[in-house]
């Protein structure tokens, strides 16, 4: 099979045969003809090694060595690089020498050097640099960068330290070597939001964020967040920062969320512009996480790099544990904690359960774009955090010291990572290796038994099989387990049991009472946990007292997604779930962050996973009728309480972003949508009107939509922000979303023709087309109109970006979830996506492995 020979293994890792001592590149740019000289200093390894250099999409002007341009029969060409052969190579330290022209404004595919609203920017992770410039585009080839660009753009950035400005012409210079992934080139009409930063040595740096003109009164926020980062990595990992000047640029068009390059950041302009007017609490929340995300990787990810692209999750999985350390000390920590295992289990659980499933370091694939998964980035900050907790706060502490220590200026494995751990803190780790080479969700049953003051919880593990593994041994498990008494006081606190058998007994003596116990607090291990239907726990009991938050708001969602999925079933309301909440309420303005994840009913998607993963077929429109009808019967049970609610959290004053007043208006927000199924939208009707910030704006207009009296408010706010691209795409997504699910496909038909759904933009291409896909019922349509039409626009995409289709593509990855019918439907389109002329790798690897 030919396309077995284009899948990469990590088994085949060779070092690089040169060190690549120093770069210099040098840039004269034009939308149609860039041209791109660079020169290396190649120092051989090994002798007799013919050089291999990527390239794709490059016209090669020029190649020579040592000033001697190389003939013809010296090297050979191909469409993903060029080979020099060793003949034409010195023994000694070489200097070589190519220029490529290359066309920005042609490229869509925005990896390289693509064009923005007429501005120049690059995105080279993962294999983007070849697109540049011949070059051995491998992120353990790490080298000193010294950059000139030359162009009309007033503004001319690069990675490093500025050393000459002049009109037309910018030389940087990087310090530190790094690989050619983190190299990043800026130039434009920018104007810059700036300030500065003491460091804990007492160095300035200069900060700047780059906008668009008109774009610098919304750069306040992201400013204060990126000294907020700095200052919190010094504190908590003592790191500081290592060039006299950090730059931030915001994109409008980009294929992820922002990106780390050295001294460079470039950033999606959705997650760096903020105003009260057009950013929600959420938005905001995320932009300071963000703007912390790619600062930390300057340390995890840039200084310290990855030797290849199966130890992604090495920089990925500990910078996201460290950005969600950063915002839970920021804000609150136990609410962030709910948030973030909501989204690992609403992306990467559902990843886990289906064809994708893939360990957190994968050992092959095609496309390694492919690759940028929840379970490469939120499950490898789930290990980081087991690991944390198997060797405690100091030990995690002087792990991350060592590491820093040993591995500065390398490109690491997941191999020197756990080494870092099992020196410093004496444990043997190689069974816990096992989180990250294994793919799948461990399910964990546990029993329980009370015996003349003894109590005894048994544990049993079971992964399923995963694609390409079959049965898997026992994972170690860190749990945390409190026990409570019956009023609710705390008999044991939290403990870390640690399991690591198949099935595995844990004894507490010395009770005088059947303790109720409080397993996996603080979701201590990304596991599901199932009851032995023997002694269920009391959820309701936990609810209102467990002394850890999490496990409070666990029980909570244990029972909505009982009873919900019961009612989906034909069955009708829980009363105690319905008098749980009503307790809630009560007590809810005490901490109103907590009581509104308490109101958040679990989603479609996450009823109908749930329904999958009980051996049943979900119905997404019985899914969504039994969803509506506890929103509804809460709301009729609570009417009273809900509006009082509703109106003790309004937030008065100007509006700030900070956690405290966001917590009150997400209580009020959640408190609203109840309300709703109840007064048909006015409470929201009139919010929309009086709304004067995002958060409540948006909130409302979703409302009102759901209520089906929305179609005033979608036009007023269209009018009102016509002209505003990223409260558009706002606009695309929240009708899609909020829409009853009969007229989700209709209404996404009516959006692809509005002249403002730019669709080769991707922020708006996903507004429209991952707004659908959310709109749970209405996307699995059982006529299979909602799968045609999503398939046939990421075929319409394919050719033009294929990352952001093959990305997007993951809609059908639950398949298997659902009846026959859906089932065969699902998998018609994938097979159309598959079978379809000139697919892009991307794209066709993804419907492969979905097809399974
Ligand atoms: N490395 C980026 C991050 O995690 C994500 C990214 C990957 C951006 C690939 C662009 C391309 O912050
Ligand atoms: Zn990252």
């Amino acid at each position: 099979m030919t396309q077995n020979t284009l899948t990469k293994r990590l088994s085949d890792y060779q070092p690089y045969p040169f060190e690549l001592e120093m770069v210099r590149l040098d840039f004269r740019l034009d939308p149609d003809a860039t041209q791109v000289r660079a020169r290396m200093a190649m120092r051989p390894l090994r002798a007799a090694s013919a050089l291999e250099l990527d390239g794709e999409g490059l016209v090669l002007r020029k190649i020579a060595v040592d000033g001697r341009v190389l003939a013809a029969s010296e090297y050979t060409q191909s469409d993903t690089g060029l080979v020099i052969h060793a003949a034409a190579l010195p023994a000694q330290t070489f200097t070589l020498e190519t220029e490529v022209e290359i066309a920005p404004a042609a490229n869509t595919a925005l990896e390289g050097l693509y064009m923005s609203n007429g501005m120049y920017c690059t995105q080279c992770e993962a294999e983007g640099f070849r697109k540049i410039t011949y070059y051995p585009d491998r992120p353990d080839v790490m080298a000193r960068f010294h950059v000139t660009v030359a162009g009309d753009a007033p503004v001319l950035l690069s990675n490093g330290n500025p050393v000459a400005q002049e009109t037309g012409r910018a030389e940087w210079v990087d310090p530190w070597p790094k690989p050619a992934y983190l190299f990043a080139l800026v130039a434009g009409d920018l104007v810059a939001h700036s300030g500065s930063f003491t460091t804990m040595s007492g160095r300035e740096v200069a900060l700047n964020i780059w906008v668009r003109k008109g774009d610098e009164t919304r750069c306040a926020f992201a400013l204060e967040a990126l000294k907020r980062s700095m200052t919190w990595d010094e504190q908590v990992y003592g790191r500081e920062y290592d060039l006299d000047i950090f730059n931030i640029v915001a994109v409008d068009d980009f294929n992820m969320g922002a990106m780390e390059n050295k001294g460079l950041n470039i950033f999606n302009s959705k997650w760096v512009l903020a105003s009260p007017e057009t950013a929600t609490d959420s938005d905001y929340e995320r932009i300071e996480g963000i703007i912390a995300h790619e600062y930390f990787h300057n340390w995890t990810g840039n200084r310290i790099t990855c030797r290849d692209w199966f130890q992604l999750c090495l920089k990925e999985g500990l910078t996201v544990y460290r950005d969600q350390s950063f915002t839970a000390d920021m804000r609150l920590g136990p609410v962030k904690r709910i948030e973030d295992v909501s989204a690992l289990r609403a992306r990467q659980f559902r990843e886990d359960r289906g064809p994708l499933s893939h360990p957190p370091r994968p050992d092959h694939y095609k496309e390694i774009n492919n690759f940028y998964t929840a379970t490469v980035y939120e499950k490898g900050a789930e290990i980081v955090g087991m690991l944390r907790q198997l060797v405690g706060p100091q030990g995690y502490r002087d792990a991350l010291d060592l590491y820093f220590e040993r591995h500065d200026g390398q490109a690491c494995t997941i191999e020197d990572w756990l080494k870092v751990f099992e020196d410093s803190s004496g444990r043997d780790l190689r069974q816990f290796k096992h989180w990250y080479t294994d793919a799948g969700t461990p399910r964990l049953q546990v029993s329980d038994d009370f015996k003349d003051g003894t109590y005894t919880l048994e544990f049993t593990q079971k992964t399923d099989q995963t694609p390409g593994q079959g049965d898997k041994p026992a994972r170690h498990i860190p749990i945390a387990v409190g026990l409570l008494s019956d009023t609710g006081a705390d008999l044991i606190e939290t403990k870390i049991l640690e399991m690591t058998e198949p099935r595995q007994s844990f004894v507490f003596e010395g009770l005088s009472q059947r303790p109720v116990p409080s397993i996996l607090r603080g979701f201590s291990a990304p596991v599901v946990l199932e009851f032995d239907t023997g002694h269920p726990p009391d959820s309701a009991f936990l609810l209102a007292h467990d002394s850890d938050p999490f496990n409070r708001w666990e029980a909570g969602r244990r029972l909505a997604l009982q009873t919900v999925v019961a009612m989906a079933q034909g069955g009708a309301a829980d009363p105690s779930y319905v008098a749980a909440i009503g307790a809630l309420i009560k007590d809810g303005a005490a901490d109103p962050a907590f009581c509104a994840l308490c109101l958040a009913l679990p989603s479609e998607d996450q009823i109908a996973q749930a329904l999958h993963e009980a051996g049943k077929s979900p119905d997404p429109v019985a899914i969504h009728r039994a969803r509506e009808a506890l929103a509804t019967a809460l709301a009729n049970a609570h009417e009273d309480a809900l509006s009082a609610l509703y109106d003790a959290m309004a937030v008065s004053g100007p509006y700030r972003p900070d956690p405290e007043p966001a917590g009150q208006r997400s209580l009020r927000l959640a408190a609203l949508a109840l309300l709703r199924r109840i007064d048909g939208g006015a409470r929201a009707q009139a919010l929309f009107d009086a709304a004067d910030n995002m958060t409540e704006s948006l909130a409302a207009l979703g409302q009102v939509v759901a209520a089906g009296v929305g179609e005033a408010a979608l036009a007023t706010f269209r009018d009102r922000w016509q002209g505003d691209r990223l409260v558009m795409d706002k606009w695309f997504a929240i009708q899609l979303t909020a829409s009853a699910p009969d007229q989700a496909l209709s209404r996404a038909e009516k959006l692809v023709q509005d002249p403002l759904f730019d669709w080769k933009n991707p922020n708006r291409f996903r507004s429209l087309m991952s707004g659908f896909a959310a709109n749970h019922a209405g996307f699995h349509r059982v006529d299979g109109a909602g799968y045609r039409f999503y398939a046939d626009w990421l075929l319409r995409l394919d050719p033009l970006n294929p990352q952001v289709a093959a990305r997007m593509s993951t809609a059908f990855e639950t398949w298997a979830r659902y009846d026959l019918t859906r089932q065969s439907l699902m998998r018609a389109e994938l097979a159309r996506i598959a079978q379809t002329e000139g697919l892009s790798r991307d794209l066709s690897e993804m419907s492969a492995r979905m097809l399974g």
